[in-house]
């Protein structure tokens, strides 16, 4: 089933995540020492170019025609030619979008000019390499009769099998990196909001490989759920690093404001909103965007209660610092880090049976009927949580008329209206 879109518009388990930072992950495919060696060594009939899967092989080979035809990443440079990026260009004072780093960063395998191979092209987009790592140590010997993907690993591949290092690949451009970031002055200019779920975005990103049985025997098989906490859990451990790095950090009248909530500021002045929340944020103030974290919360009340009350208590902690400085922002930044760190590869990693599934649908619906998601990226995030664990526990075609009338209320950011959200909630509440 092809997943409703956002914004219609516009054995590396072994990450050490415990402990504040200081975590030990594979490079990103961008920060590797490897070669790029350019989709063109990907893409022959020999090799990943096949017209149609190939039965006799473990893999599909047609990888290249799957991206180069249906798949949003091979479009990513040309899309910075497009009259949209034209104008972006325009306002942000830049010669042209396709020859910005800024965009390329984003839109393209932007590696150094040392790090690109023979074949490489920059046009190529959003090309295999960047999200399976520089090939230059595998590309030949990984398809060698006998090479396991532990020797594939051991050689530059990137781990996008490890649900962890997935949503850190994904993120790195859905969301940004210390070294590239989607600022308000790119929004500013006209680029679409980011939003990201790893689950939705692994479902609305074309396949182009089968988890099947040999599958199975060479890489793990993550269910729909865990994929789901492991983004959830990574975004919300992202988001607190870049809050620690420059993007925030630099001193400026006036903070980055895309780590805020956009409808914190972009809403009709006479459609007043405000109410008191558990975190005490008065009448006026600007909300950090904490989408992933609060809906955590909900989840985490469900799967481990007794961690609740401390990262809540951190993550009023983070908001009340944004009322003070941004120094006070990175170190209640850092000390929610600390704590969510442990429980990610766990929340990744646990069985969620049919009962705990449910249990988590209605908590999550549960709260927001109880309006504890009035933020438009927290109800965003929730309705995408929902109707995941629905097409998890097989009742999603029965619930279809109550899914399609919550994402209603989410479709289009410019007309939510919280209460809205929450009358729905309970209407499915009662549905389930
Ligand atoms: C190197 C940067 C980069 C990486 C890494 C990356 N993406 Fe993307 N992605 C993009 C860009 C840029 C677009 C927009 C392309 C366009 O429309 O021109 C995009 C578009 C998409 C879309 C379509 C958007 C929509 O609205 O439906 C999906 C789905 C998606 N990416 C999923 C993923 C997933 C899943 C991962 C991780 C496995 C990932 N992406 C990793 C840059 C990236
Ligand atoms: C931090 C990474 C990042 C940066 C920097 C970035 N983009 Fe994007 N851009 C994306 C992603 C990811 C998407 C897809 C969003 C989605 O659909 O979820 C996207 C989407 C777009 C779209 C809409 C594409 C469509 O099909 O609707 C345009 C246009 C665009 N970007 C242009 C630019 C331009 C021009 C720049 C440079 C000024 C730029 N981008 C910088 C990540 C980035
Ligand atoms: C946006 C990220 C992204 C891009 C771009 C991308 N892939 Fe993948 N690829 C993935 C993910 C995610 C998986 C599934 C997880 C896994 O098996 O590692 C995957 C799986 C695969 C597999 C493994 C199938 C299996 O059964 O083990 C092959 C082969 C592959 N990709 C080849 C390619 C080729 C060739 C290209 C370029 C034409 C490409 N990929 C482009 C993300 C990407
Ligand atoms: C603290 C308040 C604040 C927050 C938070 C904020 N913005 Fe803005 N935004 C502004 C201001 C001020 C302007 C410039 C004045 C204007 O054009 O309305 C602006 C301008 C824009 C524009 C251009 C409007 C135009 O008419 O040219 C876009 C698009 C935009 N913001 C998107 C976003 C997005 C997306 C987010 C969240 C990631 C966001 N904003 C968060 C205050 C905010």
């Amino acid at each position: 089933m092809v997943r409703r879109k956002l914004t219609p518009r516009a054995l590396l388990l072994l990450l050490a995540l415990a402990g504040g930072g200081a975590v030990a992950q594979p490079p990103l495919p961008e920060a590797g020492q490897d070669i790029h060696e350019g989709v063109a060594s990907c893409a022959t009939s020999v090799c990943h170019g096949k017209g149609s899967p190939d039965p006799e092989s473990t893999v599909w080979l047609n990888e290249y025609r799957i991206w180069l035809r249906q798949d949003y990443h091979s479009r990513a440079y040309r899309t910075l030619q497009t009259a949209q990026s034209e104008a972006i260009a325009t306002k942000l004072g830049l010669p042209s979008a396709q020859g910005a780093k800024i965009c390329l960063d984003c839109h393209a395998d932007n590696v150094q000019p040392e790090a690109r191979g023979r074949r490489f092209q920059i046009s190529d987009g959003v090309g295999c390499e960047a999200c399976h790592g520089g090939s230059g140590r595998w590309l030949e010997s990984h398809a060698e009769v006998g090479t396991s993907h532990a020797d594939n690993l051991a050689k530059g591949m990137y781990p996008t099998e490890d649900p962890l290092a997935r949503a850190r690949l994904c993120l790195s451009c859905h969301l940004g990196t210390k070294d590239k970031f989607a600022t308000h002055k790119i929004m500013g200019a006209g680029h679409p909001r980011l939003a990201f779920e790893l689950e939705t975005f692994t479902v609305n990103q074309p396949a182009h490989y089968e988890v099947d049985a040999d599958y199975k025997e060479r890489k793990p098989w993550i269910p729909s759920v865990n994929m789901w906490l492991a983004g959830l859990a990574v975004t919300g451990m992202h988001t607190l690093e870049l809050l620690q790095e420059d993007w925030f950090t630099r001193p400026s009248l006036v903070p980055e404001l895309s780590f805020f909530q956009c409808h914190s500021c972009h809403h009709p002045m006479d459609d007043l909103r405000y109410v008191r929340e558990p975190d005490g944020l008065p009448p006026g103030a600007v909300r950090l965007n904490d989408a992933s974290l609060a809906v955590l919360l909900a989840v985490l009340e469900v799967t481990d209660p007794s961690t609740v009350d401390a990262l809540r208590r951190d993550l009023t902690a983070l908001h009340q610092a944004s009322l003070q400085s941004r120094e006070q922002v990175v170190a209640a930044a850092r000390a929610l880090h600390a704590r969510l760190a442990p429980l990610a590869e766990r929340l990744s990693q646990a069985q969620y049976g049919p009962e705990q599934q449910r249990e988590l649908r209605r908590e999550l619906l549960n709260q927001a009927a109880a309006q504890r998601f009035r933020h438009f990226t927290a109800a965003e995030q929730v309705f995408l949580a929902v109707e995941t664990l629905s097409l998890s526990l097989g009742d999603a075609a029965r619930l279809e008329g109550q899914l399609d009338r919550l994402f209603a209320t989410v479709e289009d950011e410019n007309d939510f209206v919280p209460q809205q959200f929450a009358v729905l909630s309970r209407q499915m509440l009662g549905a389930l």
